[in-house]
């Protein structure tokens, strides 16, 4: 895929496989942004030169961060990382969502 020229948002890209997919991406000569919403690791990945939009996606408020953040620049790629796993068996019925 080229990416050439490209603005890339990548949400939960400070920890795990966004990280490391924003580590891969770094080098494809595209703009790259990432959103995160842990203090320290979003200053590990802006200290790792990624331009960072802090931000909650699970709340109205942190969808408005990343719209602030973008400050009306247009998305050409969306990589939708940013959540969570969560091991269920849902033959036993569907989980609660506050149950860890
Ligand atoms: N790891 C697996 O085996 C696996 C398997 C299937 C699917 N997945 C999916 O792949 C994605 C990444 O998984 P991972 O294992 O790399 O997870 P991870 O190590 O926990 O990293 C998740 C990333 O998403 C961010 N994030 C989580 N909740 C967020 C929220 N509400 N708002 C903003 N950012 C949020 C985290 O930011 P903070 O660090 O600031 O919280 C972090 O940057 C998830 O969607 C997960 O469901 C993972």
């Amino acid at each position: 895929m080229k990416l050439q020229g490209k603005t890339i948002l990548l949400t939960g890209g400070t920890d795990g496989i966004g990280l490391r997919l924003a580590r891969q991406l770094r080098g494809k000569d595209g703009s790259l942004i990432v959103t995160g919403r842990t203090p320290d690791r979003i200053a590990a990945a802006e200290g790792e030169g990624f331009a960072v939009i802090p931000a909650d996606l699970a709340s109205p408020a942190g969808i408005e961060a990343v719209m602030t953040g973008l400050n009306g620049r247009a998305i050409d790629v969306l990589i939708n990382n940013a959540g969570m796993g969560a091991a269920h068996d849902y033959r036993l019925g569907a989980p609660d969502p506050l149950d860890d």
